[in-house]
């Protein structure tokens, strides 16, 4: 083993793994941009413990894998960019929080044309009696599990996102709208997934309303089943590191009037989702 391989513990079959033997402050060898490149293909979402990481350190880490991203979401969002970091969003909550980033199943910006590929996260302060956790989920294994002529029935279908279903909080803000596939084939993997979420898709443009609201519904259902999630317990200085690709999210508001406070950073998509 050389000093630069990492370790890897799965978290679960179908999405996340712990890596291990690596220091995110310090820049990354060739070998361990590529073994975490891999291990984030594979699993969907890494996690990484006890990494003291300052911004640069965030963006270093974010600039290995693509160009860094600004957030599309406006004044409607609950995190703010952080100050002198505009690519980096403080997502700070606490007593005086109306309402948190994330709580509803989605990936990063469906919204947006080109979704961002991969978002990093940090937490910096946690509930002192636990909560705030993350649930992630794999939509390759939520696609997979579906029957041959629910496959066939979803495959030519398109469904349209809307930043303003997630993000609009009475802001008069104009929120990104984008039609992708239902199913998409990840541009890497070459993995069929299911990629319409809760958090911004609102409609099935080739079905009339009833059906598309009936259809959306059930998939929604269907990719919130534990069958192929996880659950992550964040501690102080933990990372984790998702493919908005293959994976959704949704974080848990069970600590108030506690705070949880960390910080996220994006890296840019290169091309729309295609089925
Ligand atoms: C998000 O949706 O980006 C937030 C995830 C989290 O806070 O756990």
């Amino acid at each position: 083993m050389s000093a630069d391989q990492i370790t890897i513990t799965p978290s679960s079959p179908h999405v996340g793994a712990e890596i291990g033997n690596i220091d995110l402050t310090r820049p990354l060898s060739d070998e361990q941009r590529r073994d975490v490149h891999a291990a984030f293909l594979k699993y969907g979402v890494i996690f990484f413990r006890d990494q003291a990481i300052s911004f640069e350190d965030q963006m270093r880490l974010a600039g290995y894998f693509g160009h860094v991203h600004i957030h599309v979401g406006g004044a409607g969002t609950a995190s703010k960019p952080a100050e002198g970091f505009p690519a980096i969003r403080l997502q700070h909550f606490d007593a005086s929080s109306k309402r948190i980033s994330g709580e509803v199943w989605h990936s990063d910006q469906s919204c947006a044309d080109i979704p961002p590929t991969g978002s990093i996260l940090i937490q910096k302060v946690l509930p002192p009696d636990g909560g705030g956790d993350t649930l992630f989920a794999s939509a390759y294994a939520a696609y997979d599990a579906l029957s041959t002529q629910m496959k066939a029935f979803l495959d030519p279908l398109t469904a349209e996102h809307d930043g303003a279903k997630l993000f609009d909080k009475g802001t008069p803000t104009v929120y990104p709208q984008a039609v992708h596939p239902v199913v998409v084939t990840h541009p890497e993997t070459g993995r069929k997934l299911l990629f319409v979420n809760a958090g911004f898709t609102t409609r099935i443009v080739e079905l009339a309303r009833d059906e598309s609201d009936a259809v959306l519904n059930f998939l929604f259902a269907h990719i919130a089943k534990p069958h192929w999630q996880m659950r992550f317990r964040w501690r102080e200085n933990s990372v984790a590191f998702w493919d908005n690709r293959c994976t959704q999210h949704f974080a848990i508001w069970d600590y108030w009037p506690n705070v949880r406070s960390g910080y996220r950073v994006q890296f840019e998509g290169e091309a729309r989702p295609v089925r």
